[in-house]
């Protein structure tokens, strides 16, 4: 009777964990590259918010470095818990990293279409959901249908409870959003680098955005940055 009652212990605790782990799509993103040809210099004089992009995919490659530049860990530390991961590539009140970052990938030559969460502690990407939403998030944004001429866009969400527990109104009012725009400019900076344009958009509808991505309750819509490759006349 007690092998019994520990083989089906057994066998229904298996059962979970295969079901926990056939349902998550996890993607190992490349390790970021550090170097490049053009100055920080040439980059910020060519900074733009770029509306018009070529028709063609961005590779996984420029993926990895354009999440890396936005929120990458720099300095890894193991604890504490709320660094997850540890420094990152955008300075962050307290060290709180309220920020989330979600990759909606609609024209890429190695991922599939869908939506994708950036867990920047190992540097992957989570699939969320699949299939082609640049509808869905064009809506979204009050109809700015040129976004759909991109190849997909990092939407950023915030916690921001994470840094309005410990600095109150001054946390929730000033630094959730300067935390978010430093995050925002080096996918700016990057893209530069890369030769692909982005746009900040801040123009959107957040219940029609949460919905789509299917956001936590607690996280809170705030940029939508098209990628894509920058038209070269
Ligand atoms: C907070 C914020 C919100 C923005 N929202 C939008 C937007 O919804 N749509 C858009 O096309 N551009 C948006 N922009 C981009 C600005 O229009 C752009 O930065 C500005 O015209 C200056 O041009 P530049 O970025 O090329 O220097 C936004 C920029 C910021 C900083």
């Amino acid at each position: 009777m007690k092998i019994i009652t520990f083989l089906l212990i057994a066998l229904f605790s298996s059962a979970v964990l295969y079901g926990q782990d056939s349902g998550i799509e996890i993607i190992q993103l490349p390790s970021p590259d550090l170097k490049s040809n053009i100055s920080i210099e040439e980059v910020l004089s060519k900074r733009r918010s770029v509306r018009h992009y070529e028709d063609s995919p961005l590779s996984v490659e420029d993926i990895s470095q354009l999440l890396w530049a936005a929120y990458g860990v720099t300095k890894s530390y193991e604890s504490p818990a709320f660094l997850r991961g540890g420094l990152k590539t955008a300075p962050s009140a307290g060290a709180l990293y309220p920020l989330e970052l979600y990759l909606i990938a609609w024209n890429n030559d190695q991922l599939k279409n869908g939506i994708y969460k950036y867990i920047s502690e190992v540097h992957s990407l989570k699939l969320v959901m699949s299939g082609d939403k640049r509808d869905e998030l064009s809506t979204a944004a009050w109809d700015q249908t040129w976004l759909k001429d991109a190849a997909g866009a990092i939407v950023y969400s915030a916690v921001f409870s994470r840094t309005s527990d410990k600095y109150g109104t001054r946390g929730e009012e000033r630094y959730v959003c300067m935390d978010l725009g430093h995050s925002a400019q080096n996918v700016y900076l990057q893209g530069v680098a890369l030769g692909i344009g982005t746009c900040a958009i801040g123009a959107f509808n957040d219940n029609k955005l949460k919905e789509l991505i299917n956001m936590p309750e607690d996280e809170t819509p705030l940029y939508i940055m098209p990628i894509g490759k920058m038209k070269t006349k």
